[in-house]
């Protein structure tokens, strides 16, 4: 189960990247291009959404059954982790769901907008905000 779930989390996570920063950029670049809004940019900004929540989905599975998950708190205790466990079982979950928060809002708010910019606006606003958080907390020394 574990090692299924470790898997999928960490190969899921590269399609995470790229449409972010795809979907970041995108919007970026439209909103100071005053571009107009079209169906691909709707695609683009609920795919990055969809593949947020199914990270975050398998992330929580991940975190009951990983041993650097909640085992890792129940067995040295909060204060007993080192400054690298403790990134792993708390400070990354912690910010990426803030991350996935963020891309949520920043979709419900660009799809309750009628005009191109102020769309790209939210967009740009705050899937650049989560891109941020993710690039933060994403382990790098242990995913490659
Ligand atoms: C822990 C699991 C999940 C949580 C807590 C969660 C939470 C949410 C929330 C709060 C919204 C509301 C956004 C709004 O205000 O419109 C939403 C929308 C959505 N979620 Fe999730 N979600 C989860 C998993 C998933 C999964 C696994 C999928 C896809 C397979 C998914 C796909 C979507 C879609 C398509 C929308 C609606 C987008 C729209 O408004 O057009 N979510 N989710
Ligand atoms: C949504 C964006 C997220 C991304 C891009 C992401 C990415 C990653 C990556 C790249 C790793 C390292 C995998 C490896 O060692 O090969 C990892 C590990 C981990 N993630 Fe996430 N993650 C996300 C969300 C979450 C969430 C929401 C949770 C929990 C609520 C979570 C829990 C964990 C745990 C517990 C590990 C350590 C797994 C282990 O080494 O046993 N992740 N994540």
């Amino acid at each position: 189960m574990y090692s299924v779930v470790q898997f999928v989390h960490s190969y899921w996570a590269y399609l995470v990247l790229i449409v972010l920063v795809i979907a970041t950029v995108n919007a970026l670049s439209k909103f100071f291009g005053k571009k107009e809004y079209g169906g691909k940019d709707m695609s683009l900004a609920l795919f990055t959404l969809i593949t947020m929540h199914i990270q975050l989905l398998i992330g929580l599975v991940l975190w009951f059954v990983s041993p650097n998950g909640l085992q890792a708190i129940k067995a040295n205790g909060m204060g007993g982790l080192s400054s690298q466990a403790r990134q792993l079982a708390v400070e990354h979950p912690f910010l990426m769901i803030i991350a996935v928060v963020l891309v949520t809002v920043g979709y419900s708010k660009h799809k309750k907008q009628r005009l191109s910019t102020p769309k790209f606006k939210k967009i740009a606003i705050f899937y650049t905000l989560a891109l941020i958080a993710v690039l933060a907390i994403i382990p790098w020394s242990q995913w490659f």
